[in-house]
């Protein structure tokens, strides 16, 4: 984040709507919405933007999948997104989606200035497109020549008529960016990979599609009405059509944004194509560019099929918000990938907000109580603690360049020093003690030292924990506010009069029962811990007769579609496959290989319908590429291929 500007503009990277929110998008939000909370407790005027990204073939596939329209679909998953977000007390300004009438209007006025500035041209591009990461990838960067180098999911060979936007134009203006802002990307490390692709692999982009309709029109006056826009120009444009780019421009003196938050997966299009349409349009470029890492479960990479995805939502109700968002914001360095497991999240709870944090909020209770009926005054703290206010004086004097500097975990780590200096304080001069040899002053001074460093600690940890420390604001009787900000962390005075208010434990100690079963894996425990929030289906026995069962939702994983065969050729040297290419309704045949040559004869299978899995991830046989999988059965009188039982519509699914 920029220093003291008024306008302070965050981000966080639309969602796709292919899938519910998992802890990566609860991270990103989060940490957004902890730069928020803090840059208004400051006294900036502050904007907090997150949505959703709807368009595109990944969402186009998803809803066909579920029987869905694509909008069908984006209103159901956007309306979970938010509703989470809603839940967590995510403080946005605005909750865009690139459905939205305005944001399309924008992004077609964006394409305008970009082609009659002379970067947009027509030409086709021929090449490899994961769906997934909607990405293109040229051969050379492919895995074992088919697989995508980020998700290593099969890629889809395009070749159709696109526009292309001159990204190489760009290269020495990026290069000049990046070295005249050593900032602008977070954390500094990722910039030689942003840098070092600038230089080397620089090419122009291909911003519009044709084999799909799923998108943003191209504006009229291009006449173009196959073409759809590429799903990162669209999605990108949001941080300025949310803005009223391209509309009423209502917001755009909150532009450029100070800091855009990413995962380190996409930062290749906040930090390159970003900037570089932004120059296109002659628009100020972003002051930050963030990348945080991945999370994984266990040490292991979180994913559907494993079955071992983290829902914030389940962690949050099971363990509390506050905590979850103590826990993602202390324990991971931001860039760095860090590991989600309980054994961590509990050792927070209770070390951290148990031991320090709750636990001085009970001993201020308990000796405000005891010995001064809770009302306590500073009035000799200075006196008799200069020492210790100093102490914490100079951290709190460093804290905010670990903001600026996106070191969140470093900025909590010192917020505890305070915390360790008044429990300290405590053991060292024995109020108690003090009390018995009737040294009142010198205990109420105690006592108020503890409380004003709680105090300002509560300041500091509102954007993290903003329940919690509501809590303990109360009882200190203290209001979370720009005023007070001012007062005890700017300049660093103390409350005059405190009266203390007793309230419940704020982290009650988690058991270590949860933890001490070792035949009870992680994600067993957790599952029984939020069993409440458990769909019925999920109880349901997993296996009927001997076999696996699996929900509807794993059916639909695979699509079957019917297609035609138009061409059939032996291939040389196997005496089992056939090569066919086969008519799935889609703007290209498919090539797919097929051990069958032992039962049909190529010459007799063209024109005839078969059965394919369509979404099966390519391969290669014998030096050909296969794309996907004949349905046959076989048994001892031979194998036949399962057709429709009348011929059916090219490409209908079956389901
Ligand atoms: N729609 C694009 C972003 C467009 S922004 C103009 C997109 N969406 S996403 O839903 O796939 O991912 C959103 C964010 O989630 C990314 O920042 C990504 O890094 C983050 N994460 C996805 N999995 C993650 C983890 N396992 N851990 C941490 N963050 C991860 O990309």
């Amino acid at each position: 984040m920029q220093k003291s500007c008024k306008n302070v503009y965050i981000t966080t990277p639309i969602y796709y709507v292919n899938d519910i929110a998992h802890i990566g998008h609860a991270y990103t939000t989060i940490i957004a919405d902890m730069l928020a909370r803090y840059s208004r407790l400051v006294g900036h005027n502050t904007y907090l933007l997150t949505g959703t990204d709807e368009h595109g073939q990944k969402i186009a596939q998803s809803a066909e999948a579920r029987g869905k329209t694509p909008k069908e679909y984006a209103d159901e998953i956007s309306g979970k997104f938010r509703a989470l977000w809603d839940d967590f007390d995510i403080s946005y300004d605005q909750f865009i989606r690139t459905t939205d009438e305005n944001h399309k209007v924008g992004v077609q006025k964006a394409f305008s200035k970009m082609f009659e500035k002379g970067d947009i041209y027509k030409g086709e591009y021929e090449g490899f497109y994961c769906v997934p990461c909607e990405t293109f990838y040229p051969e050379s960067q492919l895995v074992d020549e088919q697989f995508c180098p980020e998700c290593a999911r099969a890629t889809i060979l395009v070749k159709e008529e696109s526009y292309f936007f001159k990204l190489s134009k760009y290269e020495d203006k990026l290069l000049k960016w990046y070295e005249d802002n050593p900032d602008c990307i977070l954390p500094r490390a990722k910039k030689n990979e942003i840098v070092n692709f600038v230089k080397n692999e620089l090419k122009d982009l291909s911003i519009s599609r044709t084999s799909f309709d799923w998108g943003v029109k191209l504006p009229e006056s291009m006449n173009e009405p196959r073409h759809v826009m590429y799903v990162w120009l669209d999605a990108l444009l949001n941080y300025t059509t949310a803005l009223g780019y391209g509309t009423d421009e209502k917001n755009m003196d909150f532009w450029p944004a100070n800091i855009h938050l990413v995962g380190k997966d996409i930062l290749r299009f906040h930090a390159i194509y970003w900037p570089a349409f932004l120059m296109s349009l002659d628009l100020p470029l972003p002051k930050h560019i963030a990348a945080h890492g991945w999370w994984t479960r266990d040490g292991e990479k979180m994913s559907k099929s494993k079955g071992n995805v983290v829902n914030p939502k389940e962690v949050a109700d099971a363990y509390g918000l506050d905590a979850f968002r103590y826990f993602l914001l202390r324990e991971v360095p931001f860039g760095q990938d860090g590991d989600f497991s309980q054994k961590a999240l509990i050792n927070r709870i209770n070390s951290d907000l148990g031991n320090d944090l709750g636990n001085l909020l009970n001993r201020i209770i308990g000796m405000s109580g005891k010995y001064f009926n809770f009302n306590v005054s500073s009035k000799d703290v200075e006196k008799f603690h200069k020492k210790e206010l100093d102490e914490v004086n100079t951290i709190i004097d460093s804290l905010e360049s670990y903001i600026y500097n996106m070191q969140i975990n470093k900025y909590l780590e010192e917020i505890w020093k305070t915390l360790s200096i008044a429990n300290k304080a405590i053991t060292d001069y024995e109020p108690w003690n003090l009390m018995k040899e009737n040294k009142e002053d010198e205990a109420m001074a105690l006592v108020a030292l503890i409380t004003n460093i709680m105090s300002k600690a509560s300041l500091l940890l509102d954007s993290v924990m903003p329940h919690k420390i509501k809590d303990i604001a109360s009882s200190l009787g203290i209001e979370i506010s720009t005023e007070n900000y001012n007062k005890l962390i700017i300049e660093k005075k103390l409350i005059d009069d405190i009266k203390i208010t007793k309230v419940d434990a704020l982290f009650p100690r988690i058991e270590e029962v949860l933890l001490s079963q070792p035949e009870v894996s992680d994600v067993t425990v957790l599952q029984k811990d939020v069993s409440k929030y458990e769909s019925k289906e999920e109880l349901e026995p997993l296996e009927l007769d001997g076999l696996n069962l699996i929900t509807i939702d794993n059916f639909f994983e695979t699509t079957i579609k019917i297609g035609t065969i138009v061409e059939a050729n032996e291939v040389p040297k196997s005496s089992k496959l056939l090569i066919l290419k086969v008519d799935l309704g889609e703007n290209r045949t498919r090539q797919i290989l097929a051990g069958i040559k032992e039962f049909y004869s190529a010459s007799e299978l063209i024109g005839t319908q078969a059965c394919v899995v369509a979404n099966l991830k390519p391969v290669k046989l014998m030096g050909y590429l296969s794309e996907g999988m004949l349905l046959a059965a076989k048994d001892e009188d031979g194998l036949s291929l399962i057709r429709p039982e009348k011929p059916k519509k090219i490409g209908t699914k079956i389901s």
